[in-house]
Parts: C-alpha cells; sequence; structure tokens
C-alpha cells in the first residue's frame, strides 16, 4: 500500500476544477493509485447548507427577506464544512493509502470570502485562523483562465447560477487567485494554464503531480 497524498484543484468559476479532478483521478487510477474524488462544499449537512447559500435558496422565515449569507457568515460555515469534511472524508482515506482529489479547498475560502468582504485585507489573517485545523495539501493546482472564458464556459453548461457568478467579482477573483501563493504562503501552489482543450490541460495537471508519484514510487 502507498502513502495517500493530498491534492487540491482551485481557480474562478468555470476554470476546469470539477472536469479536471474527475480526469485527475481518473489518470491516477489507470496509474495503480486508489484516488479518490471529493469536492468543496461538501455533499454533507453543512455544505448542503452551504450550497442553499450559494443559491440565494436560504428559506426565509415569515418577514425575512435575505435569501443568503453574508461573507462572514459563509466564511464560519466554509471552515465548519471543511473540519468535517477532514473528519469523515479527507483523513480517513489518506489514512488508508489513498490518494484525495479535492475540487476546492482552503484556498477557495481566503480568495471568495476575501473577495466578497467587508474589508478584504483585515479578512485574510481571520479566515485563516478558521481553517487552522485544515490539514494542509501536498499539492494545490489553480488553474488560470481568463474571467471572460470561464463566463462562456458556465454560461454553456447551463444549470444554477450561484451568487458570485458576477463579472466584477470573478475578476477580482481572478486577481486574487493569481498571487495564490501568498494566500498560501507555506503550501506547494503550481499554475496551470486552464484555457486550452480539456485534454491539454489534463495532461499538465498530471505533470505537476508527477513529482508526488515519483516520491511515491521511490518508497
Ligand atoms: N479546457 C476546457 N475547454 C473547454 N471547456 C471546458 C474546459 N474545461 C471545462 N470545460 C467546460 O466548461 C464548463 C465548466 O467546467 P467545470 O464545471 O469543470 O468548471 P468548474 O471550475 O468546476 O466550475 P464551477 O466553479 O462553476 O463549479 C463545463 O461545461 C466543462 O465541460
Ligand atoms: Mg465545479
Amino acid at each position: 500500500m502507498g502513502e495517500g497524498r493530498f491534492v487540491v484543484l482551485e481557480g474562478i468559476d468555470g476554470c476546469g476544477s470539477t472536469t479536471q479532478a474527475a480526469r485527475l483521478v481518473a489518470a491516477l487510477r489507470a496509474r495503480g493509485v486508489d484516488a479518490r474524488r471529493t469536492a468543496e462544499p461538501t455533499s454533507g449537512p453543512v455544505g448542503r447548507l452551504i450550497r442553499e447559500g450559494l443559491g440565494a435558496h436560504l428559506i426565509a422565515e415569515a418577514g425575512e427577506s435575505r435569501a443568503t449569507f453574508d461573507w462572514a457568515t459563509f466564511a464560519l460555515l466554509f471552515a465548519a464544512d471543511r473540519v468535517d469534511h477532514n473528519e469523515t472524508v479527507i483523513g480517513p482515506a489518506l489514512a488508508k493509502g489513498a490518494w484525495v482529489v479535492s475540487d476546492r479547498y482552503d484556498l477557495s475560502s481566503l480568495a471568495y470570502q476575501s473577495a466578497t468582504a467587508v474589508g478584504a485585507e483585515a479578512s485574510v489573517p481571520w479566515i485563516r485562523e478558521l481553517n487552522r485545523r485544515a490539514r494542509r495539501p501536498d499539492l494545490t493546482i489553480v488553474l488560470d483562465v481568463d474571467p471572460a472564458v470561464a463566463s462562456e464556459r458556465r454560461r454553456r453548461r447551463g444549470g444554477q447560477q450561484e451568487i458570485y457568478e458576477v463579472d466584477a467579482v470573478q475578476q477580482r477573483l481572478a486577481t486574487i487567485y493569481a498571487r495564490a501563493q501568498d494566500l498560501v504562503p507555506n503550501d506547494r501552489v503550481v499554475h496551470v494554464a486552464s484555457e486550452g482543450p480539456v485534454e491539454s490541460v489534463a495532461r499538465t495537471v498530471l505533470a505537476a503531480v508527477d513529482p508526488l508519484l515519483i516520491g511515491r514510487e521511490g518508497r
């Protein structure tokens, strides 16, 4: 049994994180690695609550007009979801020697909640503190894509629109993701250009993961 690794895919909405997480897991399995795909927000109870907020579908009590949470509530919920994710999915899989590929992790919290915060700069250390119990990934891959390209992909994909899927927010997020390493200074962050065809992006993602595979085979 090999040693598990924890890889995270990140980027703006429509960067292809869901597509590439699936491709990476398939490629790892083809190499004989026990790899599992997971995502945040999770499909667990806290994740479901977050998704209702992201879709602006909160059920308001009589007389209340709001349909979503404010940024700080989101930061707390995402941090809670992440602790639960670590406890129930990521930790147990790694303990079995499996690889875990997560479609988003705490870099998303640092990016999205700071991008929408009142006082963006001050929000970052607080969000970091909230996520202190989140285990560190072995590698974070940021999929870089022009916000206009990502927007067009989302439009073609269709489906429910989420509260962050607004051009101004996505442009701010692209700027933040370009400096992702500053948000997680102690993590290993790699950028992958994600505007090409799915296949070629997948190859570059796999190449970024290669050093971890070599480490495993050398054991
Ligand atoms: N390299 C690519 N070239 C063209 N289309 C792509 C590429 N990668 C993904 N797509 C398509 O773009 C759409 C968005 O991709 P995907 O759902 O993987 O993005 P995402 O980053 O997970 O988005 P979100 O953040 O909204 O969940 C999908 O319809 C997908 O098939
Ligand atoms: Mg997705």
